[in-house]
């Protein structure tokens, strides 16, 4: 059961598609202030707290504080409090299970037992949003009506799950073309190339660089010819420059944010100085969509929206004060406290969110400033995106993510987990954020693998392979100057190319339980709290989880480690992997369990009375043969059952019964196929 507690007059966020009428009277299990910005809850130490989606620290997001309030924030530690995504939805589970959304697109804080240990605490800045309360008989039931609310999750088409290789770097067609050369000749297997800010003319959103990229349409259909597609990046900002048609047309049409005078706001990202579509606006917002058309009419048909926060590195009237400021300091000896004020004044210049109050948008004729609806930028543009695409081609998927997001958008497109590190700690952080992404109806997602910042080692790169093998996107992207990190850079070419083979291998099975979880408004990556429900053990799992209906994953994320302890809550079977062909089986029982796990095997525990499906593999997804499946059981009482989904990887028609078959195998059969 759904209720829905209006207050104030908040702005229309498009989050909710099944409308809910609103109810009267207290607010079930919280305690509020008399202006309804503030409610507490008693956390008992049985209690956990799942979702909030993108965000740092465990699954259980308890003992934290969190705050919804997109950001460009790249540097994710322990104490980080706000990323790129702003996700309201939340499950307390526990003494009492429900679940909470915030339907605001403002600023938000959770305090989740981190100044008490006992208490929660969300504080909103005014009183103008809509409050849901979900209550069910399990959390999981809880999050799966949520997400019946909030409309089914984006699906992208299927070799979007091939493995896509990107680096902020490739400079050139040349440079394009040996990174392909690189993996053809290593056999390994490849679906896209991420075109970075590289391509664009100055940095320039729908430009080409005529000189890096002489023939754009050329290159695009070479690429397509062996089977890989290039995704190019869209920015959010657009640079300020006379005769660029896309900055003359956004000024004409008055297409761009405005600042509290009413001229084009302007601040500063990667191109130099820069206006903001006004996405919030809908005229502004089909102009901005249709502007992917200059790309699309080359053959792309994939996409990943950046900077979209949007991302300020700073504004001209900062840059002048704080200049003003630190030169008065000229030619003295500083104090201490004066060296202080430098360094903060120079810190404060960039991602400052006082800039946002001088930013304003067009909604309905009304002005509307910047920082009351912050959380809508990115996910709005992402939104105009997709609209177009739908124009463009109404039976067609799209690949389409973005850095920002808010619930709402998880329609529209997917996310990735923006710039991590190379660090081992970012590898539980990436399986630690997905099964909460998903809660939020984020299904498409993945984290730079290998790491974003920093330089990536050998080792690292391969363990984070082998949890990327199973995030629907399975990106390896890098930073400019940092050592590179594509798989055949490395000595141990065959673990890296056995380890992606399986990733293809594995792709009956992970396309079909990701459209299912985006049909049936469910997770693909469950934690093992919710499902054995009653067990403490499994609601303790914080780095291992379900994926899907048959199998559980532990992925090895400490530097070093030949193995580690698993847990398993009940009868499994462990299948190790040496890539697609060669694995080998055993029966473990309930508990705990120390695995050894090589650095060039994967661990994949299959669930009692479930059928793991296997493909033979492939370099491209295309390749992937689906009638020549292997089916891995781990039998139990009863027949094993699956329900394959396969289509032809790009129509919109998801729920056409022809897609399905179910596989079948009989308790006491040696494991075989029954089609
Ligand atoms: C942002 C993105 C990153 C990209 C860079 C340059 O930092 O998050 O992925 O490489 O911009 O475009």
């Amino acid at each position: 059961m759904i209720r829905k507690y209006t207050f104030g007059t908040g702005i229309r966020t498009d989050a909710v598609t099944v409308p809910i009428p609103s109810s009267e009277g207290p607010v079930p299990y919280l305690e509020g202030n008399a202006d309804h910005t503030q409610y507490r809850y008693p956390l008992s130490d049985a209690d956990a707290v799942y979702g909030l989606g993108e965000a740092v620290r465990g699954i259980n997001k308890r003992g934290w504080r969190y705050r919804s309030f997109c950001r460009d924030e790249a540097n994710h530690l322990e104490t980080t409090e706000a990323m790129y995504g702003a996700h309201n939805f939340l499950v307390v589970k526990g003494e009492q299970t429900f679940g909470l959304f915030f339907d605001y697109p403002g600023s938000i804080v959770y305090d989740v037992g981190c100044e008490k240990y006992d208490r929660m605490t969300i504080t909103l800045p005014e009183p103008d949003y809509d409050l849901y309360v979900i209550d069910g008989a399990s959390a999981r039931e809880i999050i799966r009506q949520f997400r019946h609310m909030i409309g089914r999750s984006y699906i992208p088409p299927r070799w979007a799950f091939g493995y896509g290789q990107s680096r902020w770097g490739y400079k050139t067609a040349e440079d394009i073309r040996e990174v392909i050369r690189m993996f053809d000749q290593n056999e390994m297997p490849l679906d896209s190339i991420y075109l970075d800010i590289d391509y664009m003319e100055r940095y320039k959103d729908f430009t080409v660089d005529g000189a890096a990229f002489p023939d754009m349409e050329g290159l695009v259909k070479e690429c397509g010819e062996q089977g890989i597609h290039l995704v190019p990046i869209i920015d959010a900002g657009i640079r300020i420059e006379k005769g660029y048609p896309v900055y003359e047309e956004g000024v004409a049409g008055g297409f761009f944010c405005k600042d509290a005078e009413g001229k084009d706001f302007i601040g500063a990202v990667w191109p130099g100085k820069v206006h903001f579509p006004d996405v919030l606006n809908r005229e502004a917002a089909e102009w901005f969509g249709s502007r992917y058309a200059a790309l699309l009419s080359l053959g792309i048909d994939g996409f990943w929206n950046d900077m979209n926060e949007p991302s300020i590195f700073y504004t001209e009237k900062r840059l002048e004060k704080t200049l003003r400021g630190i030169s008065r300091y000229a030619g003295r000896e500083l104090s201490l406290q004066e060296f202080w004020d430098i360094l903060g004044s120079v810190s404060r210049l960039g991602g400052n969110e006082e800039d946002y109050e001088n930013m304003y948008h067009n909604i309905d004729g009304e002005m509307v400033r910047h920082d009351k609806v912050h959380n809508l930028y990115g996910s709005y543009l992402t939104r105009a995106a997709a609209e177009f695409f739908r124009k463009w081609d109404p039976d067609r998927r799209f690949l389409l993510f973005s850095r920002a997001s808010c619930i709402g958008m998880h329609r529209y497109g997917g996310v990735w987990m923006g710039d991590n590190k190379s660090w081992w700690s970012h590898i539980l952080l990436n399986l630690q954020m997905l099964p909460s992404l998903n809660m939020c109806g984020f299904l498409f997602t993945g984290a730079d693998i290998g790491g974003y910042g920093e330089d990536a080692t050998e080792d690292l790169v391969l363990r984070w392979m082998e949890l990327g093998i199973f995030t629907p996107l399975m990106r390896n992207h890098s930073a400019l100057d940092t050592r590179r990190q594509e798989p055949y850079q490395f000595g141990r070419k065959d673990a890296f190319r056995r380890i992606t083979e399986l990733r293809y291998a594995l792709l009956p099975y992970l396309y079909s339980e990701y459209v299912k979880a985006a049909v049936n408004d469910d997770m693909l990556f469950v934690p093992l709290g919710l499902e054995y429900e009653g067990d403490p053990r499994a609601a303790q799992a914080e780095d291992q989880m379900l994926v899907g209906e048959s199998i559980m994953i532990a992925p090895v994320y400490r530097q070093n480690a030949q193995g580690r302890y698993v847990y398993l809550p009940e009868r499994m079977k462990l299948v190790l992997f040496r890539g697609a062909s060669e694995y080998k089986e055993t029966m473990l029982e309930k508990g705990d369990h120390y695995i050894p796990i090589a650095p060039d095997e994967v661990a994949v525990f299959i669930r009692q009375g479930h059928i793991l499906p296997l493909a033979p593999g492939g370099r491209r997804v295309s390749e992937v043969d689906c009638r020549a499946l292997t089916l891995l059981v781990c039998e139990g009482s009863e027949d094993a059952r699956y329900t394959l989904y396969w289509d032809d990887g790009y129509e919109t028609d998801v729920e056409n019964p022809d897609h399905s078959t179910v596989l079948s195998v009989r308790a006491e059969q040696q494991p075989g196929q029954e089609r």
